[in-house]
């Protein structure tokens, strides 16, 4: 039987935790947000709609029992990331976790975007968690506090690169590059700093932007993946509470892949002879050992 898609901590593993997602109102960060809310940690959930954050708080502290705070916060706007930090330790007193979790996406040929198109990106996903993670991290190196812990969601094209989504390509590989350089200049502090890399895990937000109409039934991309199917949100909150977990304390400026082995699938120089039926091989073996004689 698959456990993939239930809890794997069963009790309060986050309890007294106080845990900031950013985007945490839709999507993945909302998968995250509630299993720590579920775990016993308190929430806070953020991003530009404070609508869509209230109703998700209220419907969330129904569902755990937690104690979930929404905040209006754009990433982008370092004033609006430091009153999101006084809003978490007014109500709640410290904070323990950030999750910059917060992305914009779409697919476009490079030369179809403006400037400002690619600078949105880029200032969403760099940006933002730059904001985040140096407002955060002050604040924890000023008050001496013993731990902390921040966990970036990038993504597998941080790595490769990927063509019709350079400007969250590029983001997403800063967002990397920052994660590994401040675990090793952070450490001294208490503060481990690790990744999530994501492979496909539907979410309304990436799909519509990425497989807009009927591309989602053209490309079907659990046909990419090597254990053939899309990743679950829970087997996502699972590892992040994990790393956001004391279970962690040495896993530190680790990328960590959760994608059913899609990247290495488009890399191995030979992984395209998968397409061979069993009943070839005897014949292909013949013939190369013909070649030794
Ligand atoms: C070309 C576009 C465009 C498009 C917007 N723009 N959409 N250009 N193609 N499809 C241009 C606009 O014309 C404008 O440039 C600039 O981008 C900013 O657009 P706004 O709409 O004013 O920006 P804003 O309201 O801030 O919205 C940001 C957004 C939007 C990124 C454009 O999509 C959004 O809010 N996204 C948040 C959620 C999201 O994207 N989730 C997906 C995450 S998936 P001009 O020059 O005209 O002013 C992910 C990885 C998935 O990150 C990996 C899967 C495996
Ligand atoms: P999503 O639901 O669209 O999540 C993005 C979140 O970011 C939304 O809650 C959005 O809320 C928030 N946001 C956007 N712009 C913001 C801003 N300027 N300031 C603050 N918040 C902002 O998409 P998702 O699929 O769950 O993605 C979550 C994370 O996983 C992202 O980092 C993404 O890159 C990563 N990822 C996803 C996949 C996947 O297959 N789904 C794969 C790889 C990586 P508002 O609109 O209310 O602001």
């Amino acid at each position: 039987m698959s456990k993939f898609n239930e809890p794997m901590f069963k009790s309060q593993e986050l309890k007294d935790y106080v845990i900031v997602v950013t985007g945490g109102g839709s999507g993945l960060g909302l998968a995250m947000s509630k299993y720590f809310s579920q775990l016993g940690a308190k929430v806070v959930i953020s991003s530009r709609n404070i609508d869509k954050l209230k109703i998700v708080a209220s419907e969330m502290e129904t569902e755990t029992g937690g104690t979930v705070l929404p905040v209006k916060c754009d990433v982008r706007n370092y004033d609006e990331v430091e009153a999101m930090l006084q809003d978490t330790l007014k109500t709640f007193g410290k904070v323990d976790g950030l999750v910059n979790n917060a992305a914009g996406n779409f697919i476009s040929p490079t030369e179809r975007l403006s400037a400002h198109a690619f600078d949105t990106i880029i200032d969403i996903v760099l940006k933002g968690s730059k904001n985040c993670t140096l407002a955060f991290g002050k604040h924890w190196i000023q008050t001496k506090q013993e731990k902390a812990t921040i966990l970036n969601i990038v993504t597998t094209y941080a790595f490769t690169g990927s063509a019709y989504v350079v400007p969250s390509a590029t983001a997403k590989a800063g967002v990397l590059a920052m994660t590994r350089s401040l675990a090793v200049e952070w450490a001294k502090y208490g503060i481990r700093t690790n990744a999530i890399a994501p492979g496909p895990f539907p979410t309304k937000g990436a799909w519509d932007r990425l497989l807009p109409g009927d591309l989602k039934d053209k490309f079907d991309i659990s046909k990419k993946v090597p254990l053939k199917r899309v990743g679950d949100h829970q087997e996502l909150a699972n590892l992040a509470a994990y790393l956001m977990s004391d279970y962690s304390a040495y896993v530190n400026g680790e990328v960590i892949t959760i994608d059913g082995g899609e990247w290495l699938q488009g890399a191995g120089e030979f992984n395209m002879l998968e397409a061979i039926p069993k009943e070839l091989w005897d014949m292909l073996e013949t013939m190369i050992r013909s070649k030794n004689k």
